[in-house]
Order: C-alpha cells, then structure tokens, then sequence
C-alpha cells in the first residue's frame, strides 16, 4: 500500500534539504535508515509514495519539522557518561554560580543528571538546555519517562528526584520540580544558530557531532569556544573525537578541554 522506494535524486534532494537544515550528513550508507524514517511519516499521514511525501514536506512546515525530528537519533538515558559529572564535582569551585549548557540535550535526561549532582553536592547553578527537536523538547519539559531510562541512576537520588507513576504509569518516573527549577528549555539549531559571546563555564555537546561532516563540526566549535568563558570546560562524548577540528581548547582530561 505505502511505495517507499526512494530514487537517488530524490536520496539527494532529501539529504541536501537535511544538511541545510540540521547538519546532518546523510551518507549514501544512511538511504535505508531515510527509507525506514520516511515510511513511518508515510503510515502516519497516510500518504502513500515518496513522492506525493515530498510535495507535503514542501508545502506544510510542521509535517516538514516532523520529517526533520525524524531524521535526528534521540538516544540518550539519565547518568550517561557520568565521569563528566565526577570530574565537575571534583575540581569545580562550590562557591561560584555554574552557567551550563546543555546543547543537544535530547529529552532531557543530560540536563537533569548534571542538575541532581549539582544539587546533591551543594551547587549553585543554572542549566540552559537546547536542541534542535520541537518535539523531543516536549518530552524534555514534561519530565516523564519510561522507568527503564533510568536503570543507571543510583537507588538512593531514584528515590530523592523521580517520583513513580501509578496506576496506568505504573512503569514510569516523574523528574521532581526542585531538579526542574534549575533548567530551562529551548531550542537552538547548531548548525544555523548564534551563540552569545563568554556566557557559559561549562558547556556539554556530547553524542551529537558525530553526525555532522568536518566544516560543519569546525563550525559548531568555533561557536562553542565564544559560548564558553574565559577557563570554561568545553565537554564532548566519550566516543568522539576532535581530529581535524581546529580549536584553542586545551586537553584536561579525555573529552573534557578548557578555554584558555
Ligand atoms: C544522540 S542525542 C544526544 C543526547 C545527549 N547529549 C547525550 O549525549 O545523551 C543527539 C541530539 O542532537 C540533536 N541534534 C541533531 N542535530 C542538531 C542540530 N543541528 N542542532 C541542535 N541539536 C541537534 C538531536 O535532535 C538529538 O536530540
């Protein structure tokens, strides 16, 4: 009933339309991954070949940002990658307020897990988190998720910041409002965006550069050094690496760099 068959001109005309918007480089390897992302938008608006898909995306601009939040890969879960967090913990001066941004913070779980240790250990701080998704930002303000998202999160903070669900939530959590009160939402695009000049001490671009191309990546750096301040730490995901990125930030640990 759906045609999901993708031409090559129109695999090139969508993952043009992609990077200009997001960043993300569609490589010719990805066309399943845009086919399979693509078919779920056809079963959802009930249109039924790629072509008459793409005359929608063309001429109604919340179905166009339905396709590009479908393109994004959201992943993320609460305490991932938390030695960044140990090592803010650790070498961090208490009494300073933090400026913390969270710039691809998916659902939220990022934020929230920097903002339950700040507050355990007795921070005072602010966290501006960001991304790129309308919808997943949704997900991020309501605070609601599934109880598995959270299986890394130690029992006893479980049982401080989350509140269980009951009845038909039974297998979800709640984020408490005193974790929420430190963070505020909203979107910003990496790759068309303006950062402010010297804002942030810390700022956490963790998993998401992965999916950029070089000058892409060069340019969300270049941004990211003016965000931070003056002996700001600059925190990227375990697994990335800033090969062929030019860059003032100085290595203090792996991932984790300071603005001179
Ligand atoms: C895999 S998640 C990473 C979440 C979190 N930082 C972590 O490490 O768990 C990548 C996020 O980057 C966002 N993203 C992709 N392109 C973006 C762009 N151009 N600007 C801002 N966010 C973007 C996606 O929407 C997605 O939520």
């Amino acid at each position: 009933m759906y045609d999901t068959h993708i031409t090559e001109k129109q695999f090139r005309s969508l993952s043009d339309t992609v990077y200009r918007v997001s960043g993300i480089h569609l490589t010719d390897n990805k066309k399943d991954l845009l086919k399979a992302r693509i078919a779920k938008r056809l079963r959802a608006t009930k249109i039924t070949s790629v072509t008459d898909y793409i005359h929608r995306i063309d001429q109604d601009s919340e179905e166009f940002k339905r396709f590009i939040d479908g393109i994004t890969t959201n992943h993320t879960y609460f305490f991932r990658e938390n030695k960044h967090c140990e090592f803010i913990i650790k070498t961090m001066d208490r009494s300073r307020s933090l400026k913390i941004w969270s710039a691809a913070s998916s659902s939220g779980e990022e934020a929230y897990t920097i903002a339950i240790q700040l507050i355990e250990n007795g921070f005072s701080f602010r966290i501006y988190a960001s991304d790129i998704s309308d919808t997943i930002l949704e997900t991020a303000n309501r605070g609601v998720y599934p109880m598995d998202r959270a299986r890394a999160v130690p029992p006893d903070l479980l049982r401080k910041y989350f509140q269980k669900g009951v009845n038909h939530s039974i297998n979800k959590i709640r984020i408490k409002d005193c974790v929420k009160e430190h963070i505020t939402f909203g979107k910003y695009n990496l790759v068309t965006g303006t950062p402010p000049q010297s804002e942030y001490n810390i700022i956490f671009c963790r998993n998401v550069m992965i999916y950029f191309d070089l000058p892409t990546k060069q340019k969300v750096m270049d941004d990211m050094v003016k965000a931070l301040k003056p002996g700001g730490l600059f925190i990227f995901g375990q697994s990335e690496s800033m090969v062929g990125i030019k860059t003032p930030l100085m290595t203090i640990s792996p991932s984790i760099y300071r603005k001179p």
